[in-house]
């Protein structure tokens, strides 16, 4: 039996070792910055804590460990930063290269802690930070479509129900819809922002500690909205704000793969509607002439992924008893790997809809002439006929809708979010209200982060 030596454990089998540490030393380089962050306010704290003979740390000691975290984030910025495997993670890694540094100052910075308590700030920290960045990616796919939208302006397109022709529609509707789906899940990722704007730091292990922690202290040098008050409560919420976040992370894949699919229909050949730009399709093989949607169809697979990945996140909660288990490692996990497809699906989407080209006259040739049977029968109760009886009579003589023009039909339909009822406006106002509350938050944050590590 090989045995490893690690900080915390004197002996432990190597084969253990590397199955409990899993990806954490790859996944954690993520939390570097915020892991810093959050040891720089505990030790800050703890350098104010009232009411104790000797103090843990001095105020003059509480800045050189600050100092030295400052130089941790930006080794790690340059590459010069690891964690190894028998660090276990980011946070014992850190604290070795403190000791290392500020020798037993180094030893003093876990007072009081645990990586119980820790590991959750930093994922809440890394995740507010995410959330922002994804807020704004968000806005850029919308405000792509809406440009698609806004160009394409009143082509008409066949609106389609059972995927069937219904009545007639806009190429603007179309995007802008889609558009208007997306700025929408800004309600979602508002929701696990909320969530994961509360500090569960000085909950310790799940049940506090016998030394006057001053909380509201570190939820304020943070910048988060409020402490997560009850310890034990603290700890159990570990888990469920990255369920939360990945539940929109699955809404918002699920309304991409969407978009993917009616790509896919209204670019094949038999439609034609739209051309995918020529960089987006890959060919085969065999067949020379192929320009395959693939990008497309990933979507749609990496949404099956991330569905899985919410489903795996509550799953690994619900049986789960009340306190730490380190079953929780897993839920950053999924988090991650789950926040990085769904980022980079919004960011090559949006990049594909600025390619996008639409055949407009291959638009307007789709409209077959039932397509138009509603507007006429309503034209008939403009005239006086009862709406079922005008119902019946175009639905007697369909063959009598040949001369009309798509055109001409969707400039008569101007109501609110109808063909020439779309207001742009609208949704100028919305892209620019979610960028300007995502930036203003990311400014705060980094602020925060700047004041701690300097
Ligand atoms: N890497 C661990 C995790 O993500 C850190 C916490 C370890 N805590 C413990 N009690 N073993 O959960």
């Amino acid at each position: 039996m090989k045995i490893e030596k690690t900080i915390t454990d004197s002996r432990v089998d190597k084969d253990v070792l590397a199955y409990t540490v899993g990806d954490d030393p790859i996944l954690d380089m993520e939390l570097v910055r915020w892991d810093c962050m959050g040891t720089a306010a505990h030790v800050t704290m703890l350098s104010e804590m009232k009411g104790l003979k000797r103090p843990v740390v001095t105020p003059a000691e509480a800045s050189r460990v600050r100092k030295a975290l400052a130089a941790v984030v930006e080794a790690s910025e340059k590459g010069n930063f690891e964690i190894r495997t028998d660090d276990q993670d980011v946070h014992m890694a850190v604290e070795r290269v403190l000791t290392e540094k500020l020798g037993d100052l180094g030893k003093k910075i876990h007072t009081g802690r645990s990586r119980n308590d820790q590991v959750a700030v930093d994922v809440r920290l890394h995740m507010k930070d995410s959330i922002l960045a994804l807020e704004l990616e968000l806005a850029d796919l919308a405000q792509a479509l809406c440009s698609f939208g806004a160009k394409a302006g009143a082509i008409p397109m066949v609106g389609r129900t059972h995927l069937q022709p219904a009545m007639p529609s806009t190429v603007e509707m179309w995007a802008t819809g889609h558009a208007e789906m997306i700025l929408d899940q800004s309600y979602n990722t508002a929701a696990a922002y909320k969530l994961a704007d509360l500090n569960p730091l000085g909950s310790a292990a799940g049940y506090g500690v016998p030394l006057p922690l001053n909380r509201r202290r570190t939820t304020e040098l943070l910048g988060f909205a409020r402490t997560l008050h009850n310890s034990f409560g603290a700890s159990m919420a570990r888990g469920e704000c990255e369920a939360s976040l990945l539940s929109a992370l699955a809404q918002i894949m699920c309304v991409l793969s969407r978009l993917a699919e009616d790509l896919i229909i209204f670019s094949m050949p038999e439609f034609g509607y739209f051309k995918l730009p020529r960089e987006f399709c890959t060919g085969s093989s065999i067949m020379p002439q192929k320009f395959n949607p693939d990008v497309l169809e990933l979507v749609r697979g990496k949404t099956a992924q991330v569905i899985g990945f919410q489903t795996s996140a509550l799953t690994l909660l619900h049986a789960m008893p009340g306190g730490y288990n380190r079953d929780l490692q897993d839920a950053k996990m999924l988090y991650m790997k789950g926040l990085d497809i769904t980022r980079t699906t919004i960011r090559i989407m949006a990049k594909m809809v600025e390619g996008l080209e639409v055949l407009s006259d291959v638009c307007r040739a789709a409209f077959t002439p039932g397509v138009f049977a509603t507007d006429v029968a309503l034209r008939k109760v403009a005239a006086g006929v009862a709406w079922r009886d005008a119902y019946h009579e175009v639905r007697d003589n369909l063959d009598a809708l040949n001369d009309e023009d798509p055109d001409a039909a969707v400039k008569c339909k101007k109501h609110e979010g109808t063909c020439a009822g779309i207001n742009l406006k609208l949704y100028e106002k919305r892209i620019a209200s979610l960028r300007a509350s995502a930036k203003k938050r990311m400014d705060e944050l980094y602020a925060k982060c700047a004041a701690l590590l300097k």
